[in-house]
Parts: C-alpha cells; sequence; structure tokens
C-alpha cells in the first residue's frame, strides 16, 4: 500500500528575500519529497509566505504600499525563486488567507473555552508618533548593564544582557527617534505549562531527534510560561475575536498556516481536509530550522492538542548554514540571495552540494566554496555525467543508438548498483543524503572502472557487437545511477530520461534492465563550475559597510528596509555640501561599484569612494564639477580612507544620477 503524506517546511517571512540559508531546508525538504513521490507514496508538499506582523507593516509603510501590496509583491518574488531551484510545492500559500483567519479564531477560541487563555495586563513601550506599540526590536537605547548606546529592546550585543525594552536608559523608537511612553495594555496569553505532561509525552514518543529533545528537556526544566499571544493595533495580523484593536502575534497564526494551505487546497482539489489533517491515515512532517524549536516542539501542538487538532508525527529539524565556515556576511559577499545565485549557477549545483553535506542531524552545514566547485567538476560533471557522454555518442553515432544485451561482466555491474536500492532508499527516508551521495558516487566509480576496463573506444573499431554489449551495460548504469539521484537532480534526470528514450522513472525501475533498446541523442547534461562565475557572484552579493547616498545606492527591494529616522531641519543645516572638481577618477580593485575619485575642492586634496561605477566611466568624470559633502567626517572603508561623499542617488546599476554643476564653477564653493 503506498503510504500517505503531508509534509510542511516553515513559512518565509514576507519581508525579505530568499537566501542560500533559507533554500537548505527547502531543498532538503524537496529531495524528501520527491524521493517518497519516486517511491509510489502519495506525497503532498504545502508551505506559505508568513505574511503578518510589525516589520512587514512598517516595510509597506516604508515603501508607501499597503502590507496586502507588499505581501503580494513578496509571494511572486518568492515564488519565482522557490521555482528556480525546482522546489516544488503542491501548494505555496499565505497566512493571510481566509482559511488562516478561519482555522486562527477557532483554534483560540477552543483554546479559550478550553481555559487556555488568560488575560494580563502588560506595560510596554508605545511610540506617539508612530501611534504604535512597540516591539523589542523597534525600541533602541542605552544598555542598563554595560551602558553601550544603540541596543535593541531585548538584548544587548555589546555585554549579552537580555532584558526588558522598558529597562533600557534613554529609550528611542527605532523608526522615529521620539522617545517612547509606556502604556498599560490587555494581553492575551496560551498556559503552555498546561500542556507540559502531555508535550513530554509526545517528545518521548520520538517526535522529533535525540539532540532536539535534549534541548526541549532543558526548556522543562526552566518550566514552560505562559506564551503572549496578542499585539495591540496597529498590527498587520487578525483580528482576535470580541477585541476592536488587538491582534494575533504572528507567531500564533504563522505555524497555522501550515494547515491553511492544506486546506486551500484539499478545496481545491476534492479531497477532505479533515480526512487529512487528523486522521491517521496521512503521515504529518514539519521540517524546520534549529531556530524555531520552541515554536514548533512546544506552542504549535500544544495550541493543535488543546483544540482537538492532532500534532505532526514526527519534527524535522536542521542546522544552519555557514559560508567557508562563518555566518553569512554581507560585507564578504556570502549572503548569497537566490536571485543572485541564479543569475550565475545553475540550481542543481546547490542542490548536489548541499545534498552532499545534509545529514539527519542539527549541526550546521558548511558551504565551502572551493569544495564546492571541486565536488560539482570533479563528481558530477566527471564521474555522472561523464559516463553518459562517454557511451551515448558512441552509441548514436557507430552503433545506430541501438542497445544491446548485458553480457557477463556488465550483469555483474548492473547487479552491485540494484543492490545498493534499498540502503539508498533507507538513508533518502532517514534525511541521510549525504550517505546517499557517498554511496551513489561510489557506484559511479565502479561503473567508470568498468568502462576503464573494456575500453569500447577502442573495440568500436575491432569488434561493434562487444562494444554494443559494453555500452548497453554502461547506459544501464547510468539509469539507475540517475534514479538515485533523481530526487536531487530533477532536471539533470529528465534530460537523461529524454536521452534514454524512457518514460519517468521511479524507484522500481531500478528492478528492469533497459536492453534491445533505441536511445535519442545525446544531450550535454551539466556543465562544469568556473570559478570566475561563483567569485562574479560573490561581487554581485557584497555590500560595502557605508550605508549611506552615493557610497551605497541600494538595490534590494525597498521592501526590506524601513525608514530611516526622521532628521530635523537643524540637522540637515549641518551639511556642508561644495563644488569639487574631479582631477582624476579609477576603478578600485576588487570593487565593481566603487571608483576612486581625487578631488580639487578649493583646498587640499581630498579622496572619494562613490559607488557610481556601474552608472559612470571613470574617464568621463574627470574635469567635471560634481557636488561634494565637505564636512563628512573621513571613514576608513575596506578599500581605503573615504574623506567625504560627492551626490548621487539613484536605485543602483545603470540608474544612479549623480549631481553636478556649470563646469565654470569654482571648486569650494558652497551650494545651496
Ligand atoms: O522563522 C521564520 O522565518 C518564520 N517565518 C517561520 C514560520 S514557520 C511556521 F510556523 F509558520
Ligand atoms: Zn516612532
Amino acid at each position: 500500500m503506498p503510504r500517505k503524506i503531508v509534509v510542511t517546511s516553515a513559512l518565509p517571512y514576507a519581508n525579505g528575500p530568499i537566501h542560500i540559508g533559507h533554500l537548505v531546508e527547502y531543498l532538503q525538504t524537496d529531495i524528501w519529497v520527491r524521493f517518497q513521490k519516486m517511491c509510489g507514496n502519495q506525497c503532498f508538499y504545502f508551505c506559505a509566505d508568513d505574511t503578518h506582523g510589525t516589520p512587514v507593516m512598517i516595510s509597506a509603510r516604508a515603501a508607501g504600499i499597503s502590507p496586502e501590496a507588499l505581501i503580494e509583491q513578496m509571494h511572486k518574488e518568492h515564488k519565482v525563486d522557490f521555482d528556480g531551484f525546482y522546489v516544488e510545492f503542491d501548494n505555496y500559500y499565505s497566512t493571510h488567507s481566509p482559511e488562516n483567519k478561519y482555522f486562527s479564531e477557532l483554534i483560540f477560541t477552543r483554546l479559550n473555552e478550553a481555559g487556555s487563555i488568560v488575560t494580563r495586563d502588560v506595560e510596554q513601550t508605545y511610540c506617539e508618533n508612530c501611534k504604535m506599540s512597540l516591539p523589542d526590536r523597534y525600541v533602541r537605547g542605552t544598555c542598563p548593564r554595560c551602558k553601550a548606546e544603540n541596543q535593541y529592546g531585548d538584548s544587548c550585543e555589546v555585554c549579552s544582557a537580555t532584558y526588558r525594552s522598558t529597562d533600557l536608559i534613554n529609550p528611542y523608537c527605532a523608526t522615529c527617534r521620539a522617545k517612547p511612553t509606556l502604556q498599560i495594555s490587555k494581553h492575551y496569553f496560551f498556559k503552555l505549562a498546561d500542556y507540559e505532561q502531555r508535550l513530554k509525552d509526545l517528545i518521548a514518543g520520538g517526535y522529533t531527534q535525540k539532540s532536539v529533545a535534549n534541548k526541549l528537556d532543558e526548556w522543562f526544566k526552566i518550566g514552560l510560561k505562559d506564551w503572549d499571544i496578542s499585539r495591540d493595533g496597529p498590527y498587520f495580523g487578525f483580528k482576535i475575536p470580541g477585541e476592536e484593536n488587538r491582534f494575533f502575534y504572528v507567531w500564533l497564526d504563522a505555524p497555522i498556516g501550515y494547515m491553511a494551505s492544506a486546506k486551500n487546497y484539499c478545496d481545491r482539489n476534492g479531497l477532505d481536509f479533515d480526512n487529512l489533517w487528523n486522521s491517521t491515515e496521512y503521515e504529518l512532517y514539519h521540517f524546520i530550522g534549529k531556530d524555531i524549536m520552541y515554536f514548533h516542539a512546544l506552542f504549535f501542538p500544544a495550541m493543535l492538542i488543546g483544540s482537538g487538532f492532532r500534532p505532526a508525527d514526527r519534527l524535522f529539524v536542521h542546522g544552519f548554514l555557514t559560508v567557508n565556515g562563518e555566518k553569512m556576511s554581507k560585507s564578504r559577499g556570502t549572503f548569497i540571495k537566490a536571485s543572485t545565485y541564479i543569475k550565475h549557477l545553475g540550481p542543481e549545483y546547490l542542490r548536489y552540494y548541499y545534498a552532499s553535506k545534509l545529514t539527519d542531524g542539527i549541526e550546521d552545514i558548511d558551504l565551502r566554496i572551493e569544495d564546492f566547485i571541486n565536488k560539482i567538476n570533479s563528481d558530477l560533471v566527471g564521474k555522472f555525467a561523464n559516463l553518459a557522454s562517454r557511451s551515448g555518442p558512441m552509441l548514436t553515432r557507430k552503433l545506430d543508438s541501438q542497445l544491446g544485451q548485458l553480457d557477463e561482466q556488465g550483469k555483474g555491474l548492473i547487479n552491485k548498483l540494484t543492490a545498493a536500492k534499498d540502503r539508498i532508499i533507507e538513508d533518502y527516508e532517514n534525511l541521510n543524503y549525504a550517505a546517499v551521495v557517498r554511496t551513489i558516487t561510489a557506484l559511479a566509480d565502479e561503473a567508470n572502472r568498468y568502462v576503464e576496463q573494456n575500453q569500447p573506444w577502442a573495440t568500436i573499431k575491432t569488434d561493434l557487437e562487444k562494444t554494443r554489449g559494453t555500452l548497453t551495460a554502461v547506459i544501464n548504469a547510468v539509469r539507475i545511477l540517475t534514479i538515485y539521484l533523481k530526487p536531487v537532480l530533477p532536471k539533470y534526470a529528465e534530460k537523461v530520461e529524454r536521452f534514454l528514450n524512457v518514460e519517468a522513472l521511479h524507484f522500481a525501475d531500478v528492478e528492469t534492465v533497459l536492453d534491445n533498446h533505441k536511445i535519442n541523442d545525446f544531450e550535454r547534461l551539466v556543465e562544469r563550475i568556473d570559478e570566475e562565475q561563483v567569485n562574479a557572484m560573490i561581487e554581485e552579493s557584497k555590500e560595502g559597510p557605508m550605508p549611506k547616498a552615493a557610497e551605497s545606492v541600494k538595490t534590494e527591494t525597498v521592501a526590506a528596509e524601513p525608514f530611516k529616522p526622521e532628521c530635523t531641519i537643524e540637522d540637515f543645516e549641518r551639511i556642508d555640501l561644495r563644488t569639487a572638481k574631479v582631477i582624476k577618477a579609477e576603478p578600485v580593485e576588487g570593487a565593481d561599484k566603487l571608483l576612486r575619485l581625487d578631488l580639487d575642492v578649493g583646498g587640499p586634496e581630498k579622496t572619494v569612494l562613490a559607488a557610481i561605477a556601474t552608472a559612470y566611466k571613470p574617464e568621463e568624470l574627470t574635469g567635471k564639477i560634481v557636488i561634494y559633502l565637505a564636512n563628512l567626517k573621513p571613514r576608513k572603508m575596506r578599500f581605503g580612507l573615504s574623506e567625504g561623499m560627492i551626490l548621487a542617488a539613484g536605485t543602483g546599476g545603470k540608474d544612479i544620477y549623480m549631481l553636478s554643476a556649470d563646469t565654470g564653477a569654482k571648486p569650494g564653493q558652497k551650494v545651496l
């Protein structure tokens, strides 16, 4: 009997782009789902955008659009990114949906009726200017412990103290810099501790990996606290039933979004949601990162249990992505957006590389750029694709594209490959993709040895039928290896299927042999990576340490950046703008976007690094009179000292416009 399975990945926030860190999870899940489908199981993969909360609301305000318009735009962008990496959801929905509203209200109401919801007055930080209560991350001020300035409302980045935003010294609103006031407001709380024993039973029953269970144990020891599930308006979210200006906290309705996505799919496809979600006919699995274990191992299952829904069968938790052993970094260019990656490199490289690193553990996985290039070139291209490219064209050109039969040695090879099937299936099932890739690579080595031993390029000159037999074995090896790799490399597999002239391959096909069969012309399966492509991708992902005006024109979607704090006319008047003449302009080595400008400013010469290289050529600047911010404190940047700034604006790329003055103007003149 085929299994029936429902799978989810964590819902990405609708206020930022998908990056290669996110992709660890979506690729891990997608591979698993494709594997299940290839085994003949029914498997649905549901996901959605996580749309609610303060950051989305503030980003929308900053962009001058409604939150609805913002999340619609992000939904489209996310979908393009996922499609680009062949992440194939059965439904990619939104938490801002009628289904999600329905389930959020239903679950809340049931929990309330069960006595699991209480209300309490809470002291909160409020900005009179922005007219909103401020979440911790939107209040900044001086750390009450070490007195470091400009710290977030929940923790200090200097001394790591954690505190409440009301404890900050000289707090200010991160959006407008106004001093916040304190406000008392009623909040709703979910009594998580009521579910302690049921959660413990769930976890003891193998709900998640051992290492996760150990972490959960620590939390049980500390004690489960009531969870604040409401936020005062204005807030982008669902109103709490019976309230006018109170909303569900985003984390309440986010995981319920899994159900909403499933329900929406069921309704559109004539399936019974209650049966799918709530009966044991379907297995249910969530894939998540280790940063959101608390929500998925405690809050969400408790909410489900308390409202008469069943929690998932298992939670699969994975680690974070590091690049070259370090956290992804914008300045190093390793914070790589999915859309940037795809401009430079093929999606299956990353699918293959992640697969080669993924296990069922929660350790971080490291993308080592050099190792990445090597693995693709030596294994994917050198071992797998090579096997096909060595045999396909010879069969087509010299042997009428016709497969023959396996000889004894060929049978031996194919038997070895077939014998690995159960182990590979088990490793896929248990998320040990790294082991799968190791096994398959060893089998490819075996097949390549067979080619070396049988030397079809030599026998083709003397014995056509022997060569046909050899190549038939090689083609069968290609076919089996492709089946094993197909969950990881779906497009590569499609190309092989076309070339072999066969239907879509499944795991069961490992048991059969392709003989006396006509194949199609060979098409190239995968190209080598050139280091230059990777360098270009990293270069494009680099953001300098100077997020202002001409020196860093942002190309990111405006939605990701809130407005800068208000500045007064007095602040503005402190700016000293002058004319300056460009004496020399030259590229900056290692920084594609920067030009080094030597300026005559009517006094000692100044050097400025300006991020205008994508729009201006150095030679067109010499002799130009530009507008120069003369009293900007000189700053040491990665590529040297920048003594001021020239004025330019635009959205980036070619779209940057420099302010200039009449070439007759003298350098150093005051500009109004
Ligand atoms: O951590 C995050 O990115 C959240 N948006 C994940 C939500 S997962 C689920 F609960 F919706
Ligand atoms: Zn404010």
